[in-house]
């Protein structure tokens, strides 16, 4: 399996997968990372870890549409079977969904269907719950609505800031979303020897 991880900013989800595939412990090729912001922390890290960057900014096409077509040819062109959003911060549109559906994992830092969009770890601690978590889902043409595949959940303690708290979710989300790309890698090579 050839997969591609998609990440616009800091990149230690991508981080934390590039170690586990370069330490053979995942079955299958991280091919590239892709960030649609050229400044991208996560640039810098894929250079430090000798993993082949590639980015393109939807301000450099003529809609957005464009910028998927041309995303697509890329994942098309490296013939990536399976896509990692890890900070990804733009909504799928309907041109990589059709050519990629059911194969487009995303990271969220809580425990969907509580606490979906762009702040779920500040969203849960100013609500007050007591636990949070980690959500991995296939993506679907909502946000953070996708059939969920795997949930951890981190405790919000009396002792917990918001900083403490965004800890234990990265520290979590790094340690959940390898285990779980690998039973999905090793799931769908099944498949693939079927037939499926
Ligand atoms: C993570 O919290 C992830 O759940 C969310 O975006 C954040 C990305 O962090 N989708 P990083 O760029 O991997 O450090």
């Amino acid at each position: 399996m050839r997969v591609a991880i998609l990440a616009s900013g800091n990149g230690s989800n991508f981080e934390a997968l590039a170690h586990q595939f370069q330490a053979g412990l995942l079955p299958g090729e991280l091919i590239f990372v892709f960030s649609d912001h050229h400044d991208a922390y996560v640039l810098e890290r894929a250079q430090r870890l000798n993993v082949r960057a590639f980015s393109f900014e939807v301000k450099e096409f003529e809609n957005k549409a464009a910028y998927e077509k041309a995303l697509l040819q890329l994942l098309q062109e490296q013939q990536i079977d399976l896509i990692v959003l890890a900070g990804y911060m733009r909504i799928i549109g309907k041109t990589l969904l059709s050519h990629y559906s059911n194969r487009i994992l995303n990271i969220h830092p809580s425990l969907l269907p509580s606490f979906p969009g762009l702040h779920g770890i500040k969203d849960a601690y100013e609500y007050g719950v007591k636990v949070t978590g980690v959500t991995v889902h296939l993506v679907d043409d909502g946000v953070d609505t996708g059939p969920i595949i795997a949930q951890e959940p981190v405790m919000i303690l009396p002792v917990d800031t918001l900083e403490s708290l965004e800890e234990k979710i990265h520290q979590t989300e790094h340690r959940l979303y390898p285990k779980v790309l690998r039973d999905v890698l090793l799931q769908s090579e099944k498949n693939k020897s079927k037939g499926e």
